[in-house]
């Protein structure tokens, strides 16, 4: 089979990095150009790139000159299908140079995340949403999104609690890693030795991100779920991987052995389909009391999974437990491959 070939812009940060890495020997998609900002523009990639990600340099693509994102006309090569990590203050203007191109965009920035015609994509979660695109019409392509990286995980365990038990309301603690910041963030005197209980439009993002994953397909729109979220941001000394602390209040009274028992046997279409970069076990229970902890369970089942412990019914009935995902698999590059594959497969991406 001839693979589809791809740019990915933003390839020298930390979401590029881990698109590199996992693309670097991908069934469906091959890189062809990488992007970044003019100050990377011109040089190899090997020697654009600071690479700081826990996995080899990709060697294959270590010679593909960078080119400047945020200039479209720049791309000279034909691809198919684009990865967009470019930040969110500049992505949304670039991304629709691509579309107006012609070019599909699979994006992880925030602008248009919220807009009605544009899928908000976390697959093992909503994957019948992909469906909007057969509505969108304004531009050349299509744009797909994926959430923030904080609701990527979170709305992993709500979907079968929401769909076996219904939901009232979530109260979520995040406790969230430095690399989620991208790589020049946060200093490390801020952080080090430190927690930071406030992270710029994250608790919005949660809220309502949430709510649209977790919303119904209807027709040409997503009708968003009617549960309340309240949401705390904090930074902590982590590298990678987010913890959350969730206390749900459910429709229906449940017990914590029915809990685990639903989210063990959660699977998606993505599984059905064998996507290869669905984890094959979307939610994984633990029983340790101490567990989860990131630095133990963010690569569980290739990042793609999600670990969830101290599962408990409150004295006021609800639900609580410990969460932990890898911010960079499961929330950005890991979760925009499934997207993409998942487009594949259903034919949207020819
Ligand atoms: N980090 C996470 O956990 C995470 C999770 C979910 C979503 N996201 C989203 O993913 C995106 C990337 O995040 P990141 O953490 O990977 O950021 P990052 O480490 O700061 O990397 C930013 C990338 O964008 C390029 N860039 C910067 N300004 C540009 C411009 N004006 N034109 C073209 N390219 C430009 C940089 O190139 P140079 O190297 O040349 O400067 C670099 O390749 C953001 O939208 C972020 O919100 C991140």
């Amino acid at each position: 089979m001839d693979k589809l070939k791809v740019a990915v812009l933003g390839a020298t940060g930390m979401a590029g990095q881990w698109f590199m890495s996992l693309l670097e020997e991908h069934p469906y998609f091959e890189v062809v150009a990488v992007g970044a900002s003019k100050k990377s523009a011109g040089k190899k990639y090997r020697e654009a790139v600071k690479w700081i990600i826990p996995k080899p340099f990709p060697e294959k693509y270590g010679d593909l000159v960078v080119f400047n994102a945020s200039n479209a006309d720049e791309l000279k090569e034909h691809v198919d299908l684009i990865f967009s990590a470019l930040p969110s203050e500049v992505a949304g203007d670039i991304e629709i140079k691509y579309l107006k191109k012609g070019i599909n965009v699979v994006s992880n920035a925030s602008p248009f995340r919220l807009e009605p015609d544009v899928p908000l994509m976390n697959p093992d979660v909503n994957p019948d949403h992909l469906e909007l695109l057969k509505y969108q019409k304004r531009w050349g392509a299509k744009l797909v999104k994926n959430p923030n990286c904080t609701t990527a995980v979170l709305t992993m365990p709500l979907k079968p609690i929401l769909n076996e038990f219904g939901i009232e309301d979530i109260t979520v603690t995040t406790l969230q890693a430095i690399s989620g910041a991208g790589f020049a963030g946060l200093p490390a005197y801020a952080i080090t030795d430190n927690v930071i209980p406030y992270i710029a439009k994250e608790e919005y993002k949660v809220e309502v991100e949430s709510k649209k994953i977790l919303g119904k397909l209807e027709g040409n729109e997503i009708k968003p779920a009617t549960f309340d979220v309240e949401a705390t941001a904090t930074r902590v000394p982590v590298l990678d991987g987010h913890t959350e602390v969730l206390y749900i209040k459910t429709r229906r009274q449940v017990d914590a052995e029915l809990v685990k028992d639903v989210l063990r046997s959660y699977r998606s279409r993505v599984q059905e389909l064998n996507l290869p970069t669905a984890p094959r076990r979307p939610l994984i229970v633990m029983e340790e009391v101490d567990r989860p902890q990131p630095r133990l369970d963010r690569l569980n089942d290739k990042g793609m999974a999600i670990t969830v412990g101290r599962i408990d019914i409150t004295a006021k009935g609800r639900v609580r437990m410990v969460i932990v995902g890898h911010n960079l698999l499961r929330g950005a590059s890991g979760v925009s491959l499934e997207t993409a594959e998942l487009m594949y497969k259903e034919g949207y991406i020819t």
